[in-house]
C-alpha cells in the first residue's frame, strides 16, 4: 500500500502543477470571464445593460453654486470684483433615453438623452424662488457682442442706448437658472424671431435633451460600447479651428466599456462643455466595497499648449490656461468655461477676482469606474460658467470695468452607487474573482501534494538507508 500511495501522490502533485501552470499561461479562465463580460455588456434589446442604459438606476444630483457680487459700484469704477459663493441649490436629475432605434444589424443605436430636474429643498441652502442674486447682466453683454453682426448692429446699439441697461442685475436663483423674460431680448426677438426673449443659464433644459445621438452598441467590439458616432447628424463639430479639436470622441460619460485597464485614456464628449475631453487614471479606490479606478480630467485639457491651439478662437487668440471660450456654441454669448474657482487655471484669473479659492478636493472632476464592468460607482463633474467683460467705449454702462473673466456660477453633477446596486455588483465581481482564481487553487493543491510527496520521500529515504546499511554490514561480515 505504501509504494502505491507514494506514486499516486507524486503523480497527482505533478499533474496539478502542470495543469495550473498551463491554465495560468494560457489564461483560460481569465479569457472565459472576459469573453462572458464582453458578450454581456452590449446594448441589446432586453439585456440588463440596455435597461440600465435606457433608464439609469443611480440617483444623480446637480448642485449649483452662484457668485453673488458684493461691490458692483466699485467694479464699475475699475476695482477688483468681490464675490461671495452661495449654494448649493440641489436638484435631483431624472434621466432617460428615448426615441431608441437599433441600426446596422444591432451595431448602432440612436437615441436622445432626456433630463429633468427636481428641486431638493433639504439638500439646498435656500429657496430658489425667493433667494436673490446679484450678477452680470448676461443678456445685455450678449447683445453688445451681437453688435459685431452686420445686420443687427444698428438696431441693437440703438436699443441698448435707449434702454440703458445696468451691467449688474438682481434676479432670483430660479430666474437665473431656468429663465426670465429679458427686456432687450424681447425687443430683439420682434425683429429676429430666432432669438428667444428668455434668458437663463439652464433655460429650456428641463425635460428636454441635448440632441440626437448615434452610439455603437458594443456588438462588434466591446471597446466600442456606447461610443458616440454621431451627434445631431454630424460625426464631428465645426466650432473649433483644428480637426482634432472638432472630433467627437468616446462616450457621453454615462457609461464606459468593460475591462478597463489603468493605462487606458478614456474619452468623453460632454455636450454642455462644447468639446471632447479625455480622462486619465490617477488612483485605486474602493467605493461601497467595490474596486474602482479613479479617472480625472487632467490639467492639460485646458492648458495653453499647441495641442489646444485649435480651441483658441478667433485663431491665435489664446486666453491662457484653464479657460475655454465657448461663445461659438452659446449663440455668441461671451461665455467662458473653466473649472470651479479657476482650479488649474493661470493665477491671473484667480487673483483678478476676490473670493476665488481653488481646491483640488472640491473643484476637480473625477469618475470612479469599476474596471471589470465599466460601471460608474461614483463621479463628480464640475465646471464653472464665466462671462467675459471688458470696457466698451460705445456703451457707458460698462463704466471703467477691467477686462475680466467674471465667474457667475459653477455646478457639481454627482452620482454615487447605492448599497443595493453595489451588493448586486459585488456578487458578480466576486464570482468572476473565484473563477479567475481557479488555477491558483489548483496550483495550491499541487504544492500541497508536492509537500506530502517530499515528506514521503524523506521518510522513505530514511528507511532505505537503514536497509542498505544493514545489508552492507552483512556483506562485510561475510567477507571477513
Ligand atoms: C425591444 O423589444 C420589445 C419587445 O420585443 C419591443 O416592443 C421594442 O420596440 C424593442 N425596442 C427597440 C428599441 O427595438
Ligand atoms: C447585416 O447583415 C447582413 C447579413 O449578415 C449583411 O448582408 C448586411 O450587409 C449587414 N448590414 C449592415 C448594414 O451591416
Ligand atoms: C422640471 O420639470 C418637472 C416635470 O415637468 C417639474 O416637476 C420640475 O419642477 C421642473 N423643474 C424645474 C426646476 O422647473
Ligand atoms: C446677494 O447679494 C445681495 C446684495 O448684496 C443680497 O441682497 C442677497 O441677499 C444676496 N443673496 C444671497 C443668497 O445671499
Ligand atoms: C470599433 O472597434 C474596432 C476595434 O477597436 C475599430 O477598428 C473600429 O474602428 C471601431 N468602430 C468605430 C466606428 O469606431
Ligand atoms: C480625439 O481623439 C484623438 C485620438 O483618437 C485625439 O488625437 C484628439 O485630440 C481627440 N480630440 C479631442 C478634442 O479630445
Ligand atoms: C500661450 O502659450 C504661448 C506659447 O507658449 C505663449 O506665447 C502665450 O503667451 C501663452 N498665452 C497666454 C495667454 O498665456
Ligand atoms: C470668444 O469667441 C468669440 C467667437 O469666436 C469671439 O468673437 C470672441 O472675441 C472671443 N472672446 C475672447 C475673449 O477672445
Ligand atoms: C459637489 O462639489 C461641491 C464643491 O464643488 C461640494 O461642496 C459638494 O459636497 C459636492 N457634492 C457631492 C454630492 O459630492
Amino acid at each position: 500500500m505504501g509504494r502505491c500511495c507514494f506514486y499516486a501522490v507524486g503523480t497527482l502533485s505533478l499533474l496539478l502543477l502542470v495543469t495550473s501552470v498551463t491554465l495560468l499561461v494560457a489564461r483560460v479562465f481569465q479569457k472565459a470571464v472576459d469573453q462572458a463580460i464582453e458578450k454581456n455588456i452590449v446594448l441589446r434589446n432586453g439585456s440588463e445593460t440596455f435597461d440600465s442604459w435606457k433608464k439609469p438606476p443611480l440617483p444623480v444630483y446637480i448642485q449649483f453654486y452662484f457668485f453673488n457680487v458684493t461691490n458692483p459700484e466699485e467694479i464699475l469704477s475699475g476695482e477688483i470684483p468681490r464675490v461671495e459663493e452661495v449654494g448649493p441649490y440641489t436638484y435631483r436629475e431624472l434621466r432617460n433615453k428615448a426615441d431608441i432605434q437599433f441600426g446596422d444589424n444591432g451595431t448602432t443605436i440612436s437615441a436622445v438623452s432626456n433630463k429633468a430636474y427636481v428641486f431638493e429643498r433639504d439638500k439646498s441652502v435656500g429657496d430658489p424662488k425667493t433667494d436673490l442674486l446679484r450678477t452680470l447682466n448676461i443678456p445685455a453683454l450678449t447683445a453688445m457682442e451681437w453688435t459685431h453682426l452686420p445686420l443687427l448692429r444698428e438696431i441693437i446699439e440703438a436699443l441698448l442706448r435707449a434702454y440703458r441697461q445696468k451691467l449688474f442685475v438682481t434676479h432670483t436663483v430660479d430666474e437665473l437658472l431656468w429663465g426670465y423674460k429679458d427686456e432687450i431680448l424681447s425687443l430683439i426677438n420682434i425683429l429676429e424671431p430666432d432669438i428667444s426673449p428668455y434668458f437663463g443659464l439652464f433655460y429650456g433644459k428641463n425635460g428636454t435633451n441635448d440632441g440626437d445621438y448615434v452610439f455603437l452598441t458594443g456588438e462588434d467590439n466591446y471597446l466600442n460600447f456606447s461610443k458616440i458616432v454621431e451627434w445631431n447628424g454630424k460625426t464631428s463639430l465645426d466650432w473649433w479651428t483644428a480637426d482634432t479639436c472638432n472630433m467627437i470622441n468616446g462616450t457621453d460619460g454615462d457609461s464606459f466599456h468593460p475591462l478597463i485597464t489603468k493605462d487606458e485614456v478614456l474619452y468623453v464628449f460632454p455636450s454642455d462643455f462644447c468639446r471632447s475631453v479625455y480622462i486619465t487614471f490617477s488612483d485605486f479606490e474602493r467605493v461601497q466595497g467595490l474596486p474602482a479606478l479613479r479617472y480625472k480630467v487632467p490639467a492639460e485639457i485646458l492648458a495653453n499648449t499647441s495641442d489646444n491651439a485649435g480651441f483658441c478662437i478667433p485663431k491665435g487668440n489664446c486666453l491662457g490656461s484653464g479657460v475655454l471660450n465657448v461663445s461659438v456654441c452659446k449663440n455668441g454669448a461671451p461665455i467662458i468655461m473653466s473649472f470651479p474657482h479657476f482650479y488649474q487655471a493661470d493665477e491671473k484669473f484667480v487673483s483678478a477676482i476676490d473670493g476665488m479659492h481653488p481646491n483640488k478636493e472640491y473643484h476637480e472632476t473625477f469618475v470612479d469606474i469599476n474596471p471589470l464592468t465599466g460601471i460608474i460607482l461614483r463621479a463628480a463633474k464640475r465646471f464653472q460658467i464665466n462671462v467675459y467683460v471688458r470696457k466698451l467705449d460705445d456703451f457707458i454702462e460698462t463704466g471703467n470695468i477691467r477686462t475680466l473673466v467674471f465667474p457667475v456660477m459653477y455646478l457639481n453633477e454627482s452620482v454615487l452607487i447605492d448599497k443595493e446596486t453595489a451588493s448586486r455588483l459585488k456578487s458578480v465581481v466576486n464570482t468572476t474573482m473565484v473563477i479567475t482564481n481557479i488555477p491558483y487553487i489548483i496550483l495550491a493543491l499541487g504544492v500541497f501534494f508536492g509537500l506530502i510527496f517530499t515528506w514521503l520521500v524523506c521518510r522513505g529515504q530514511g528507511s532505505m538507508d537503514e536497509v542498505s546499511r544493514a545489508s552492507l554490514r552483512s556483506l562485510f561480515l561475510r567477507i571477513q
